[in-house]
């Protein structure tokens, strides 16, 4: 590949080419990778579309389009994903945090709180947002998976909240010890049936035990929901993130526990996307 091209020509080439490959948005992604690949935020890209690009950069962008055209997420061809205005790393052994969980953490900041439990932790979005947003709490991320932990510990250290976090290997509740006044989850909630049907970005790309506890996706709430009570400090709260139809199931799951006040709560586009409940 010659180094002469500019970076428009590149991105003229790269849309079609990702476009073909079933990319749902392939001129936002091919900016994306461009950026990526001259090393360049995304929002100056229009400011060096007329730039040479190096034979490194034009490399750099292939290996990135190959891999997009392979239906690699972007987040994991970059490496990055933003969540709540912070940065956070991304691998094939995490999810990809998503907005709606956003809301999950919106919810989360509405009341005080002082120590948090984060179960099934990833790249410690959801933690290490609500612990950067609240300078005094302190708080527990958990994990099934080592290599997603090593992943939260790392996030955690690039915003200087490696003091304040405490990262642990546990099916759930096995390893964890003591109360919490917050308790937060967005586990793997996809049933088995609809593993099949999902883009290939998630299907193929993103860790499986993070997507789908088997069966009928309600496995993990059930376990959850068996001992928050023994975990939570009185008027303690409790909320996951649910799949838009899981709502009813997974709040007779909180009210058969023994939880109080509980509610689904919708996402910004109006779905059922969290439950929330509160020890009495
Ligand atoms: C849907 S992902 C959520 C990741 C992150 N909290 C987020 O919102 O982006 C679910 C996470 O639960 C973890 N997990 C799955 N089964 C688990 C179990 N039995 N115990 C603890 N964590 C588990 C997965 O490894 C994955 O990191």
């Amino acid at each position: 590949m010659s180094g002469a091209g500019t970076a428009a020509e590149a991105l003229r080439a790269a849309v079609p080419r990702l476009a073909a490959a079933g990319v749902e948005d392939a001129p936002r992604d091919a900016r994306r990778l461009l950026a990526h690949a001259m090393g360049i935020a995304p929002d100056r890209l229009t400011l060096h579309l007329s730039d040479r690009l190096t034979t490194e950069q034009q490399e750099a962008f292939e290996v990135t389009l190959a891999a997009r055209a392979a239906r690699q997420p972007v987040s994991q061809i970059t490496g990055r994903r933003e969540f709540w205005g912070r940065e956070f790393r991304v691998t094939r052994d995490t999810l990809d945090p998503r907005p709606e969980t956003e809301c999950l953490v919106a919810a989360a900041l509405e009341e005080p709180f002082s120590r948090v439990l984060d179960l099934g932790t990833g790249t410690g979005c959801i933690l290490l947002t609500c612990l950067a947003e609240r300078p005094s709490a302190t708080g527990v991320g958990c994990d099934v998976s080592e290599a997603a932990l090593a992943v939260a510990r790392e996030n955690a250290a690039a915003l200087g909240l490696a003091d304040r976090a405490e990262f642990r290997l546990s099916d759930w509740w096995k390893e964890v010890e003591g109360r919490f006044d917050l308790i937060l989850s967005n586990p793997p909630y996809i049933a088995e049936a609809e593993m099949a049907d999902l883009a290939p970005e998630v299907r193929d790309w993103e860790p499986r035990g993070a997507l789908t506890p088997g069966g009928d996706g309600l496995d993990a709430y059930r376990a959850i929901a068996a001992q928050a009570r023994a975990h939570l400090e009185h008027g303690g709260r409790i909320m996951v993130e649910i799949g838009p139809t899981q709502g009813r199931e997974v709040a007779r799951l909180f009210a058969d526990a023994g939880l109080e006040n509980v509610e689904i709560r919708p996402d910004l586009d109006g779905r059922d996307r969290f439950v929330m409940g509160r020890n009495p």
